[in-house]
């Protein structure tokens, strides 16, 4: 439903966007993902019309930007980074104003603005004025502006910059319970969020594509390799000694001992491993506590992809166990 293609941009002799293209299908969250000043908000001011691009074009329903702006800007619904809000306007009296800004048929307005107050969970705060609304309540005014007309395309530019933790978590709710009717395109640079709100994920790094795929794919393609722990109540040298004769493991590594248990750590070419690992262990006759897979975080993946990309050399990703993995921006 949108397509991106080669789009670029520069400012002056700096190229913000280089050469980017990507689709974004009917009623999908992709996460639009990078570190500040990656070229998100520039690419998405572009897709939304407000900038022209220096190269390349933007099709959404089949209708290209250039040939026909007014009928592409009717289909998308925007959220910058700074929400033109006025501060002076209760909710509803700024909704009817977007409304009419729209050109929403008169007739259609109240009900268009009582819609959108309530699929923002707004309704509550119709009559309060904006100026006086905490942060999370006035990005809620920014997506409910943003769908008044139902636009099948919404571009969200870092919807949960500056909210705090519940802000955050219900505004991730407010955005999953839009998509399905709304193709969602949300920028961020925080990876937690894009592995928990998007199906998709696009990476992009100094203007540039990295990657696109599901957080899921993502992981295998940085490490194809399956890491797992593994807790036997068995002493970790006899335990380590049957697991290296197994044909699938390149690596079995002893994590630590405790209370007449062992903690292994292993890597496997294959998922069956994992079935010969259980029972090479239990045909010994020992116990099998735990058999867990290790998942990457996104960061580690995120690093991993954009080192390879500035051509520095590929970093080694497996997750440390037990240790704690860091959280949030990079
Ligand atoms: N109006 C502008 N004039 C000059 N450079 C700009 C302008 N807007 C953005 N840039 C530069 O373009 C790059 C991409 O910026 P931006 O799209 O805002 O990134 P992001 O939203 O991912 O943080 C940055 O290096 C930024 O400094
Ligand atoms: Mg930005």
């Amino acid at each position: 439903m949108l397509e991106v293609q080669n789009l670029s941009k520069s400012y002056g002799p700096k190229l913000a966007v280089d050469n980017l293209s990507f689709s974004a299908r009917k009623g999908e969250i992709l996460g639009f993902l990078g570190p500040n000043g990656a070229g998100k908000t520039t690419t998405m001011r572009m897709i939304t019309g407000y900038l022209p691009p220096s190269h390349g074009q933007v099709v959404v329903e089949g209708i290209a930007l250039r040939e026909s702006p007014i009928e592409v800007k009717r289909r998308i619904g925007y959220l910058p980074e700074l929400p033109p809000l006025y501060p002076e306007l209760s909710v509803r009296d700024y909704l009817l104003f977007v409304a009419r800004l729209k050109k929403i048929p008169s007739a259609q307005r109240q009900p268009a603005v009582d819609r959108a107050l309530e699929r923002a969970a707004l309704g509550e705060q119709r009559q309060r004025i904006i100026g006086r609304l905490s942060k999370g309540y006035r990005q809620r005014v920014g997506i409910a502006q943003a769908i008044l007309n139902e636009p099948p395309l919404l571009i969200l530019d870092e919807p949960t910059a500056g909210l705090d933790p519940r802000q955050i978590l219900e505004t991730r709710n407010l955005v999953r319970s839009l998509a399905g009717e709304h193709t969602i395109i949300l920028s961020t640079h925080i990876l937690a969020e894009a592995a928990t709100t998007c199906e998709r994920v696009i990476i992009i790094n100094q203007g540039r594509l990295v990657a696109v795929d599901t957080p899921e794919n993502l992981t295998h393609r940085v490490k194809p390799t399956d890491t797992l722990q593994v807790e036997v109540s068995a002493p970790a040298e006899a335990a380590a000694a049957a697991l290296r004769a197994l044909p699938d493991l390149t690596a079995v590594e002893v994590l630590g001992q405790h209370q007449g248990a062992s903690r292994l750590q292993v890597e496997a070419r294959t998922l069956a491993a994992r079935e010969a690992i259980a029972r090479a262990l239990v045909g010994a006759g020992w116990g099998l506590r735990e058999l867990r897979p290790v998942e990457l975080t996104l960061e580690q993946i995120f690093l991993s992809l954009t080192g390879a990309a500035a051509g520095a050399p590929n970093v080694p990703v497996a997750a440390a166990p037990g240790e704690p993995q860091s959280e949030g921006e990079v």
